[in-house]
């Protein structure tokens, strides 16, 4: 057990799939896994263990931005063995080519975190996806034709931002789109010597206004989550 996860040793899987929506989370256990427990729901934060494909995997809500994903990744890691970490969220696009419902593996993270600042002493540190991973959600994804981007991304501490063109200069310099998690998520990782990985479906763009159906959500998200499950 720990502070947040309520969960028995063992209860929780080697690899874990991290949503940020407690609801999403319900929906993968119930739609993608068998012989599902349901191993935590301290503040909701609900959390599963089931089998994919007779694999062991949990699925875990993180909540939203780089705090509370960095609590969930922490316990998991430290008090539950967790050695993979495959995030699977939403991102707001940052490029014209870039659509709602398109999929983007992260390969490295900015951010407007202030945490790595304060950890690096003001120094740049550039969090990174684990290579492993990252090949077999490449490798997955050519093999089906699905397609995908993949590249940097920003983690940003704001969902609402004051200039809505503050995207611009991201976006000049290649970053992708805009999500509140993975940069914590691949230091935390990287920290710990554990492998972490982010798979982002484009919910909406900053530069058309586009935002996905409630629908078209569940469709995009289905395919994030498969790619996921044979990363593992
Ligand atoms: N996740 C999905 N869309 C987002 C956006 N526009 N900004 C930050 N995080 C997001």
């Amino acid at each position: 057990m720990s502070i947040h996860i309520n969960a028995q040793p063992g209860d929780v899987a080697e690899t874990v799939l991290l949503p940020g929506d407690p609801m999403r989370t319900k929906w993968i256990a119930e739609t993608f896994l068998e012989k599902v427990i349901c191993y935590n729901e301290v503040r909701g934060m609900l959390g599963y263990t089931g089998y994919y494909q007779g694999k062991r995997v949990s699925v875990q809500g993180t909540g939203m931005g780089i705090p509370s994903a960095l609590i969930y990744a922490h316990e998991l890691i430290t008090d539950h063995k967790v050695k993979n970490l495959i995030r699977v969220g939403s991102a707001g696009s940052y490029q014209k080519g870039l659509k709602p419902r398109d999929i983007v593996i992260a390969m490295s993270a900015s951010s407007t975190s202030g945490i790595n600042n304060a950890r690096f002493n003001n120094s740049d540190y550039a969090p990174t996806a684990n290579f492993e991973l990252l090949m077999k959600a490449v490798g997955y994804c050519q093999k089906n034709t699905i397609a995908f981007k993949a590249g940097n991304v920003l983690s940003s501490d704001e969902f609402y931002e004051d200039n809505k063109d503050s995207y611009k200069k991201w976006a000049d310099f290649g970053v992708l789109c805009v999500e509140m998690e993975t940069a914590g998520l691949y230091t935390i990782a990287a920290k710990h010597n554990v492998n972490a990985l982010s798979i982002l479906t484009i919910s909406d763009s900053l530069v058309t206004g586009e935002e996905l159906s409630a629908e078209d959500r569940e469709t995009g998200f289905s395919t994030m989550v498969n790619i996921a499950l044979h990363t593992l």
